[in-house]
């Protein structure tokens, strides 16, 4: 089975280009707005990390999510599209002065603060406005989730958050501090998790940290867990859809909430991952002694998840039913780990066939470069063709 593609709008389009598939994209949007819905207090962040073409972040904005944001140019892109700034959450180890500047000249509803250093630095900025910036202390967890060593960010290992025993003292140092406001706490442990074991592990510690912090009389109005939730990249046609039924309510039968408490999440691949495909074209088939390449116009630059993860992506020749051949499918670049996929079936592919990466929708154009003075591929949706 192969994905559902707009292939005779596709012929005059440049090579390689993000085809993003807005119906579906609509289609998930109703089904995070549908589960989470059924739960009180839930409030959906997208992780604009994941993409930020402003036609996707456009109807992800109608779709009434809020926005994660990590830097000056995502919150930019943000209010571009339409996100209200009392929606916009902002993340990252080291923000600069004129990103924290920003947030606070829009009045953004949130910085996830992670180390006591930033925090001062807020609290001076905040006060040379005559303002008060709302903070979230990012707390690292120290829970790992079973996915890529590089997408795995909660152990105490890595660079992000506070650590768990330097938690009251930081929220002590907020409550000191005039022009800052202490609202909530902010976790994320990793990406493409689909063992909600992990999320619960997540939850279990934070009513740990929770009871912690009611003994000592300390209120958090905000919880945020980040996101993380995975996709199926081996069957994007079977399952377009993350199962964000069993997310939400891992969530809401294993977190324990205070009364009023609001619950945050950050998701980024789930929303935006299967609704994409790189479109690029096959330009030489090379026959090598043991192997056929399948030379493609796209390449690392395009797509670097296989090169940097060695993530797979499901490939399909979306121009051709001829019987499945054995390829390597290679890129341009000079570089030998710019390799989309070894020894897989596709249907025999000729020079000029269109040949689909599917669920690239995530990670994909927004981690583009222009190595080797390569263009951007643009990205189109459905509605632009
Ligand atoms: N919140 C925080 C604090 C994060 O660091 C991330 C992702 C997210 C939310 C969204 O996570 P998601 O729902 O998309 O899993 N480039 C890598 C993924 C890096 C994820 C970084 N942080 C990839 O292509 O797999």
């Amino acid at each position: 089975m192969k994905g559902n593609f707009p292939i005779e709008r596709f012929s005059g389009i440049e090579t390689p280009f993000y085809y993003y598939d807005s119906e579906l994209l609509r289609k998930t949007l109703n089904t995070i707005n549908d589960e989470a819905g059924k739960h009180e207090n839930f409030c959906v962040h997208y992780a604009v990390k994941a993409n930020a073409n402003p036609r996707v972040l456009n109807i992800i904005c109608q779709a009434g999510l809020g926005a994660d944001c990590v830097s000056g140019g995502e919150i930019e892109a943000c209010i571009k599209a339409g996100f209200a700034p009392s929606k916009i959450v902002y993340a990252g180890v080291g923000k600069s002065d004129w990103e924290i500047n920003l947030g606070l000249d829009h009045d953004i509803f949130c910085f996830n603060v992670e180390s006591i250093a930033e925090l001062e630095v807020i609290n001076e900025l905040a006060q040379a406005k005559g303002k008060v910036a709302r903070v979230a202390f990012r707390i690292n967890p120290n829970v790992g989730a079973h996915t890529h060593a590089n997408i795995t960010t909660g152990l105490a290992e890595n660079k992000f958050g506070i650590a768990m025993d330097q938690m009251e003292e930081a929220i002590a140092e907020a409550e000191r501090m005039e022009n800052v406001s202490f609202v909530g706490l902010h976790f994320h442990i990793g990406s493409q998790i689909l063992d909600m074991g992990d999320f619960e592990a997540l939850c279990n510690r934070i009513n740990e940290l929770q009871d912690q912090l009611e003994r000592h009389h300390i209120k958090v109005e905000n919880i945020n867990v980040g996101g993380g939730l995975g996709i199926s990249y081996d069957h994007p046609n079977r399952e377009p859809i993350p199962d964000f039924k069993s997310y939400f309510s891992t969530y809401a039968t294993k977190l324990k909430l205070r009364p009023g408490q609001k619950l945050h999440f950050e998701l980024g691949r789930a929303v935006v991952a299967q609704m994409g495909s790189l479109i690029t074209r096959t330009l030489y088939v090379k026959q090598g002694t043991a192997k056929q390449f399948a030379i493609v116009d796209a390449g690392m630059t395009d797509l670097i998840r296989p090169a940097l993860y060695q993530a797979y992506h499901k490939i399909e020749n979306i121009s051709s039913d001829l019987p499945c051949e054995t390829y390597d499918v290679v890129g341009p670049i000079c570089e030998s780990s710019d390799v989309f996929a070894k020894a897989i079936d596709i249907n025999k592919t000729r020079r000029g066939d269109l040949i689909a990466l599917r669920s690239a929708g995530a990670y994909g154009e927004i981690m583009a470069s222009q190595y080797n003075c390569r263009k951007l591929p643009k990205g189109y949706i459905t509605e632009d063709l």
